[in-house]
């Protein structure tokens, strides 16, 4: 089964051919962050501009490079939530009118299934079940991943997600957007141990996050340090903040994979690229003597071809995976609880 997957959920505009859900035929992406970063950040308006006119040469660029036609594409597949309600609703309301015109079926897909099914793209053998620990610029959560389709939320952040206090520690460290890459460069040169920073752990609700503390005390240590005309080892900092957000979130992985009575862990999402966390979960992993199945880079940041392995698995499910000419983007939905 052929799968064309749209994804504009934020600053990427992505389009892919992926074939049974685990062979990509093409995966074009182009990215906005050019633009974005000189604001600082992702302008919703400016990026739901960019998908409008982008989308149409990114689509024609995936079937082109998969050496298809639209004759040759089982369904059309599109990210629908969550995201940025603007940049959402440029592809779903391309790709149903892409369906439409050319009488295929439609396949909505919730992002955050998407980054999970990027794993099935980099590792073939790999089937659930397992845990996964969603980390990117929006969410940062832990999933029981029990089916294909059959998963629940077993904790999430309470406040910032991890990738979001990668952007906010670069704009203080001065570094551009966006953060995580920077701060991983800034990061390499530095000293882990220097700076002695905040971890959160919730005891009563082991799997669940909060990294709001340790941006402030980033924050406040850089502009203390500013009004005492004190110099800041930045490498250090990074450094130390890195190891911060990988030290809890590898603390609470390992916590929801005994939990969940599984052997298996995964990890999915832009944040899931930093070299840090990859080997500190790694690390913990080896000891508690898990398997730890880790997407190369290129697929934990939004692309198109994810969007089309979780369709397929989505299509699996029959005339409950599909959607008409209504459907709609939403903003916000839950991971466990689609209502499209
Ligand atoms: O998954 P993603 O591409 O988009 C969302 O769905 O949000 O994640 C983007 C986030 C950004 O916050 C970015 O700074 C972060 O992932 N990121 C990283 C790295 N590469 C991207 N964070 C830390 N280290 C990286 N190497
Ligand atoms: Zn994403």
């Amino acid at each position: 089964m052929n799968i064309l997957a749209i994804e504009t959920s934020c600053d990427e505009t992505a389009a892919a051919v992926v074939s049974d859900g685990r062979t990509v035929l093409s995966s074009i992406i182009r990215s906005q962050s050019d633009t974005h970063a000189l604001y600082g950040g992702v302008v919703p308006e400016i990026a739901s501009r960019a998908h409008t006119e982008a989308i149409v040469d990114i689509t024609r660029a995936a079937l082109d490079t998969a050496c298809c036609g639209l004759d040759a594409i089982d369904a059309v597949a599109v990210t629908c939530a969550p995201g940025l309600i603007g940049a959402l609703l440029t592809g779903v309301s391309f790709a149903k009118g892409l369906a439409y015109a050319a009488a295929k079926p439609l396949i909505p897909v919730h992002h955050i299934r998407g980054h999970i099914a990027a794993n099935y793209i980099a590792h073939p053998a790999l089937e659930p079940p397992f845990v996964c620990l969603v980390v990117s610029g929006g969410h940062t959560m832990l999933v029981d991943v029990r089916g294909y389709t059959d998963m629940s939320l077993l904790g999430s952040t309470r406040d910032d997600a991890a990738g979001e206090a990668f952007d906010k520690v670069a704009r203080v460290l001065g570094l551009p957007y966006p953060g995580g890459p920077s701060v991983q460069k800034l990061a390499e040169g530095g000293d882990p141990f220097k700076y002695s920073l905040p971890r959160t752990v919730f005891k009563e609700t082991p799997c669940d996050f909060s990294f709001s503390g340790l941006k402030t005390a980033v924050i406040n240590l850089v502009s203390n340090a500013a009004q005492r005309g004190e110099a800041i080892d930045r490498p250090s900092l990074a450094a130390s903040f890195t190891r911060a957000v990988s030290d809890v979130l590898t603390g609470a992985s390992m916590r929801a994979v005994a939990a969940a009575g599984y052997k298996r862990m995964v990890i999915a999402g832009g944040v899931a690229a930093n070299t840090g966390l990859r080997s500190e979960l790694a690390l913990s992993a080896g000891t508690h003597e898990y398997e730890l199945y880790l997407p190369p880079p290129p697929l934990c940041i939004d692309n198109a071809a994810m969007i089309a392995s979780a369709a397929y698995y989505e299509s699996l499910r029959g005339d409950a995976a599909y959607a008409g000419p209504g459907l709609n983007a939403y903003a916000n939905m839950n991971v466990d609880l689609l209502v499209y």
